[in-house]
This record gives structure tokens, C-alpha cells and sequence, in this order.
């Protein structure tokens, strides 16, 4: 049977790093059950687009910026707000749900095939209540195009110290204009730039295709309900998924905060960032073979659902199957829009 996160209710402590700093993660409670998830129509949520971060410009970071400052505005028991939606990640990385009708068993959409509906659904609501409260729905939110020489480095807006993006629990070493090691363990690796470039093409291809040529491979391993969690991740979500997180923590912080840590990553705004373009990486691959590069059809897969909460602060249960996109990747949109830009729900 498919996992399903069970009654926000039922959300218990998580199992944090003793020197953690906050105290739990549970999401402000709902005092209504959840609705269905439904495709809202394009009249008043209007099919969005999201720019590389590298690429914007100046009006963009501003009204990003206006943004995530609104949501950081916000009380932290206000579910849009930016702790709320940063808490909703830990809980369900750090062990505050188990999988509804079974309780005692961790709930962890890390380390299996949740990995890419999960944070697609996440990143999608984030992205609305952003819109909302600075009254653009048709904003989206930038991707960190870590995978092209160009977009290697940091994005420049967020290491920006007098931004809303900018986070000071991050590796100083790292900030622009060093090039990111796509498959960094914490050892800084002597590469001339143009050999690092090199290293991380090489590195890309490696995971997203020599070592992803089938749906079950790309994805990760089958996780049900009732399974342990952790049954393996995909090639992407292990690398560079895991080292572009370690990558911008700071390693001078206990756990690596903010990044580099589960519970502490979506407190850093570069985190949804990052997550947009690992959200590409699954259009990227699927547009790469059109024939072998399908979606999971395992209905313990499109059935596997969450419950987030979107831009009214109503709770919805989202499953995987609303994400997955249906029609064919190569007809989707122009060779040029593909090149710099992503289309999102
Ligand atoms: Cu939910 Cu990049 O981790």
C-alpha cells in the first residue's frame, strides 16, 4: 500500500541533533480535515515559470526578496509562514510522522522514490503562498542551474549579507565565486576551475544517465506503507543532491546548519533553490528518452501522498500522481525555453 501522511495531529517529536536549535517541527495544527488536492485552473493560478537563478534580473531579486520577507514576516504559527514551511520539511525528514496506520514506524521521504514527488509538492506550495502574499501568482521560484557551467557557483542573490536570501549559517568558503564540487564529501578537492567544470559534467552525466537508464534506477528504491524507512536512494538524490546540501552548510556549526542538516536545510532560502533545480533534473531526465524515461507506474508510488498546506492555509493532501506530468516531455515546450527555463505546474 501506498504511504500516506496521517492527521497533522499525530505529529510528534523529532528525533533532532542534540544541539538542534529549535525544539520541534510540527507544522501549526489545522482545525479542518484536509481537501483533495485539484489541479487549480489557469485563470486564477496561471502556469508559472521558473527563471535560473543566475539569469534574473534586478526587478526579480527585488520582488523575491519582498517575498521571503513577507513570509518571514509572518508568525511562526501561521502555517505560509517561512518557519512554518521550513518546519513542515524537518518533520518529515526527522522522524515527527509515522506512515498513517502505522504508528512507531518512522515516516522519512528522504533515501527512496518519495524523494522526488515529495519535494515537488513541497516546492509547489511554497511557491504559491510566495506568490500570493506578494499578490503575483504567476511567480515562481528561481532554480540553482548547479548542473551548467554557468550556474555553478552560489547564485549571487543569495550571498548577498543585506538580502532576505542570504543565510550566515553557510561555509564562507563557499561563497561566490567558488565553484561548487558536485560531489564534495567535505574534503575541498585541487581542480583548477576548468578542471572542476569538467569534473562536474562529468559527474552529471554519471548520475543522471549512465547510472539512471531505467525509471526504478533514477527514482530509488520502493517504499510502502509499513516498510522501513531509508531503502535507498536514487543516483540524484545521493549525488550531487546530498553534496550541494554538505556544499553550502557550515561545517563550523554542530550539525552543519542550515543546509547540512535535514532538520535545519529549509531554513536557508538557497535550499529552494536547490530543490527547483532537482525538481528539473526529474524533467531533464524524462525529456533525455522519451521512451525509457517514464515516470514509476506502481500505484504504492502514484498513490503515496502528504499533506501540505497552500496559500489560504488550507491543509491539502497532495498525492504523487498530481505531479507527474502527463504529456509528453519533447512537446512540452521550445528547445530555447528548455535551455534556460523551467515549466512548473
Ligand atoms: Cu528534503 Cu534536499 O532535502
Amino acid at each position: 500500500n501506498p504511504i500516506a501522511t496521517p492527521d497533522i495531529s499525530s505529529c510528534g517529536p523529532a528525533d533532532l541533533p542534540p544541539s538542534a536549535n529549535v525544539l520541534t517541527c510540527c507544522p501549526p495544527p489545522s482545525n479542518a480535515l484536509p481537501v483533495d488536492f485539484t489541479l487549480p485552473d489557469a485563470t486564477t493560478l496561471p502556469l508559472r515559470t521558473r527563471p535560473a537563478a543566475h539569469s534574473v534580473t534586478a526587478d526579480y531579486v527585488a520582488k523575491f526578496n519582498a517575498g521571503i520577507a513577507a513570509m518571514k514576516a509572518l508568525p511562526a504559527d501561521d502555517p505560509r509562514s517561512f518557519a512554518a514551511q521550513a518546519s513542515v520539511h524537518c518533520a518529515y525528514c526527522d522522524g515527527s510522522y509515522s506512515p498513517e496506520g502505522f504508528p512507531g514506524v518512522e515516516l522519512q521521504v528522504h533515501n527512496s522514490w518519495l524523494f522526488f514527488p515529495f519535494h515537488r509538492c513541497y516546492l509547489y506550495f511554497f511557491e504559491r503562498i510566495l506568490g500570493s502574499l506578494i499578490g503575483d501568482p504567476s511567480f515562481a521560484v528561481p532554480f540553482w542551474n548547479w548542473d551548467a557551467p554557468d550556474g555553478m557557483r552560489m547564485p549571487a542573490m543569495y550571498a548577498d549579507p543585506s538580502s532576505q536570501l542570504f543565510d550566515p549559517r553557510r561555509d564562507g568558503r563557499h561563497a561566490p565565486p567558488r565553484l561548487i564540487n558536485l560531489d564534495y564529501n567535505g574534503r575541498e578537492p585541487r581542480f583548477t576551475d576548468k578542471q572542476q567544470v569538467d569534473h562536474n559534467l562529468r559527474v552529471m552525466y554519471r548520475q543522471m544517465v549512465s547510472l539512471s537508464p531505467t525509471p526504478s534506477l533514477f527514482f530509488g528504491s520502493a517504499y510502502r506503507a509499513g516498510d522501513e524507512p531509508n531503502q535507498g536512494p536514487g543516483p540524484v538524490e545521493n549525488i550531487p543532491h546530498g553534496p550541494v546540501h554538505i556544499w553550502c552548510g557550515d561545517p563550523n556549526q554542530p550539525d552543519g546548519e542550515d543546509m547540512g542538516n535535514f532538520y535545519s536545510a529549509g531554513f536557508d532560502p538557497l535550499f529552494y533553490a536547490h530543490h527547483a533545480n532537482i525538481d528539473r533534473m526529474w524533467s531533464v531526465w524524462k525529456g533525455l528518452d522519451a521512451r525509457s524515461h517514464t515516470d514509476l507506474t506502481d500505484p504504492d508510488w502514484l498513490d503515496a501522498s502528504f499533506l501540505l498546506y497552500d496559500e489560504t492555509s488550507k491543509l491539502v493532501r497532495i498525492r504523487a500522481t498530481s505531479v507527474t506530468v502527463k504529456r509528453p516531455v519533447a512537446v512540452q515546450r521550445s528547445k530555447a525555453e528548455k535551455a534556460s527555463k523551467e515549466e512548473v505546474l
